[in-house]
């Protein structure tokens, strides 16, 4: 504790001795010194110098080129990269995932593995590859089931370039984990704990502290020399100047390490707390599917309803996960020769369903009906599921905790319509008895709370 007092303390008097000295204002002899004055510096010992700076500035220049260069060669990198990126989208990633097995293998780090020449000619024709008998094409393609990739004969050995930029650069990232971009209406939290942005920002903080406790020791020794060399300071100055700025004496202070050990503690709580809150909550699960089912190209782009496949979202509790059946009734026609529509095929041929991997799953303990929400409650799918028309693999966007469900129930307004056969608002039956009671008390309003929307029972079994 003394020790970083005394050594605050010292930065401190020594900064009054220099602004506020009663004698002559020592600023402006310091101003005149050689570190601050290029005057004085070339007056004095301009040789000496000359060499020094001449050299600091070289460097500085050649730093300067260093980076510039290397940003270029990125940038032109990047730019490729760009490129490939969208022909990738469109032509490879229905069946590729960079960093996870899909129809196709995992194509992380694939330039590493196959040499430029070998995948060039693979994505051209891998058929014509594995016919010609390329001891590594007739084994990827007997490992993967036989699947035939995609030909890709209009494909330029630049265009080919340009995608393997593109999957060199995603193979470097970290695999994605889909950002919670939850679209989360009535007002409930966006729980989009972003841990990255507060990361950075302490990431800053403690930089910034850094820099200004290195520019302070530097200040408190420049100051020290500068004033040692004074004569006019009185006994009590000159005691504050040569009095030692002693490092090891803070590092063992145990203001110091009251500090350090604090920021520790909190850095490790937060992460706990992050845990903890992280349980049950898993916003972004995206897990993949043994179909590639894409929603952004059903729903999005051929509109199909929700309820064609979900076929029981407005009758029932479960909103029902299609059987193959469903997609035969197009499939028998459309793509039938895709590895995709051969694969469920096989499930239909075998009696199996398709192994979908389950996405949103509340625990046991909790009850959720989606014909309450959907019909009574006039909730659109959107408002829980999110953007659902735009996603090619079905992501989970709403953190299903009890504080978002009740969170919902606390602003949401009852809505008292419902939907006729015809699609058009009713008054809800249910509720006429209801609204009768609460107009006769000049209530017209209430929210899901109101009717009961608390109460556990009505949640828990
Ligand atoms: C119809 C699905 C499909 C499409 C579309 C597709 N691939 Fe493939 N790809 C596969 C399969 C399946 C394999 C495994 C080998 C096999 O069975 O033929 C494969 C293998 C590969 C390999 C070899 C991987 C390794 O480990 O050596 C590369 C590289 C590759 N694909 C790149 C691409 C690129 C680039 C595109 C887009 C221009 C693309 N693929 C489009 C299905 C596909
Ligand atoms: C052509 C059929 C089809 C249509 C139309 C369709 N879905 Fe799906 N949906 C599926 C299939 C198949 C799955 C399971 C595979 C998957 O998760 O991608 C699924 C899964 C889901 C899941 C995740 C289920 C889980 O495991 O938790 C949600 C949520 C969902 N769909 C919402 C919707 C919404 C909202 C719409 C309308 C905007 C819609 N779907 C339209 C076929 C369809
Ligand atoms: C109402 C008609 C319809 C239904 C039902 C339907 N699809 Fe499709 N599907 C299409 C259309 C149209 C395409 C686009 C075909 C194209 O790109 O030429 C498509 C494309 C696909 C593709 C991408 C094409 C490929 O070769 O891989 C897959 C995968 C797919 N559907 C799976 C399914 C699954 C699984 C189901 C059942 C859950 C299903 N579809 C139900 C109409 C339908
Ligand atoms: C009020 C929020 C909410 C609305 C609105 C909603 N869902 Fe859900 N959905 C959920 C929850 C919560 C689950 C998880 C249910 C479970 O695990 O029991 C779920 C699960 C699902 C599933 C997985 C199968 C199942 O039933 O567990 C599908 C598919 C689905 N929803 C489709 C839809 C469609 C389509 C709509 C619109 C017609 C819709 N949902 C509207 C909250 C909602
Ligand atoms: C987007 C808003 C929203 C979310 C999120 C939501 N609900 Fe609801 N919920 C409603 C509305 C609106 C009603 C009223 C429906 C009606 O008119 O009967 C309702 C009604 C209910 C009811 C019937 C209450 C009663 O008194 O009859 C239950 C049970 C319920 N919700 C459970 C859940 C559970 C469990 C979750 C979370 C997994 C959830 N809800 C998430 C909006 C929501
Ligand atoms: C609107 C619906 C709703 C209401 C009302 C509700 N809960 Fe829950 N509750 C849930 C859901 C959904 C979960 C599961 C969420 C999760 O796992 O994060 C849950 C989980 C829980 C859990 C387990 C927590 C865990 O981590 O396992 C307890 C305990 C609980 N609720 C108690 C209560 C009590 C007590 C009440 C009444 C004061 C109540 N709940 C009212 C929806 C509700």
């Amino acid at each position: 504790m003394k020790g970083l007092k005394k050594s605050a303390s010292k930065i401190l008097n020594l900064l009054r001795i220099v602004f506020a000295s009663k004698k002559t204002p020592i600023i402006f002899v310091l101003l005149k010194e050689p570190i601050f004055s290029i005057e004085k510096m070339y007056a004095n010992n301009f040789t000496s110098m000359h060499n020094k700076t001449f050299t600091r500035y070289i460097l500085a220049i050649a730093t300067c080129w260093v980076l510039l260069l290397s940003n270029t060669l990125m940038a032109q990198d990047k730019a490729y990269a760009a490129k490939g990126k969208e022909l990738y989208a469109q032509n490879c990633a229905t069946c590729h995932k960079i960093h996870a097995n899909a129809t196709g293998p995992a194509l992380k780090d694939v330039s590493q593995r196959r040499t430029e020449a070998w995948l060039i000619k693979w994505i051209r024709n891998s058929q014509s590859m594995i016919k010609s008998g390329d001891a590594i094409a007739v084994k990827l393609y007997n490992e993967w089931n036989q699947t035939a990739m995609n030909s890709f004969p209009d494909f330029s050995d630049q265009d080919i370039k340009n995608i393997l930029a593109y999957i060199d650069e995603e193979s470097k990232k970290e695999p994605v984990k889909a950002t919670p971009t939850a679209t989360q209406t009535g007002g409930t939290t966006a729980v989009a704990a972003d841990s990255g942005y507060t990361n950075i920002i302490l990431g800053a903080l403690a930089t910034i502290l850094l820099v200004i406790l290195a520019v302070l020791l530097v200040l408190t020794s420049l100051l020290t020399k500068l004033l040692k060399q004074r004569d006019d300071l009185d006994e009590a100055d000159k005691e504050i100047v040569e009095s030692k700025f002693d490092l090891a004496k803070i590092l063992g202070s145990k203001a110091f390490i009251g500090t350090v050990a604090g920021i520790i503690f909190l850095v490790i709580s937060k992460a706990g707390i992050d845990k903890v809150m992280d349980i049950g909550m898993q916003i972004g699960y995206a897990p993949t599917q043994p179909i590639p089912f894409s929603h952004k190209l059903h729903v999005g782009k051929y509109e199909i309803a929700c309820q064609y496949c979900h076929t029981t979202v407005m009758k029932a509790k479960s909103a029902s996960i299609p059987s193959a059946n469903i997609c035969m009734n197009c499939h028998n026609a459309i793509k039938t020769g895709s590895p995709n529509m051969q694969k469920i095929y096989s499930y239909i041929e075998n009696n199996q369903p398709i192994p979908w991997v389950r996405v949103h799953n509340l625990p046991d303990l909790a009850y959720f009906n989606h014909s309450q929400h959907t019909v009574a409650g006039q909730i659109a799918c959107e408002q829980c599921h999110g953007e659902v028309k735009e996603m090619e693999v079905i992501q989970q966007r709403s953190p299903l905790t009890m504080g978002w469900c009740i969170d919902c129930h606390r602003q949401t307004l009852v809505s008292y319509t419902t939907k006729d056969a015809d699609g058009k608002d009713v008054l809800n039956p249910y509720y006429e008895k209801l609204l009768a009671f609460h107009k006769s008390k000049g209530k017209t309003k209430f929210k899901v709370e109101d009717i009961g929307g608390l109460e556990c029972s009505k949640c828990h079994y």
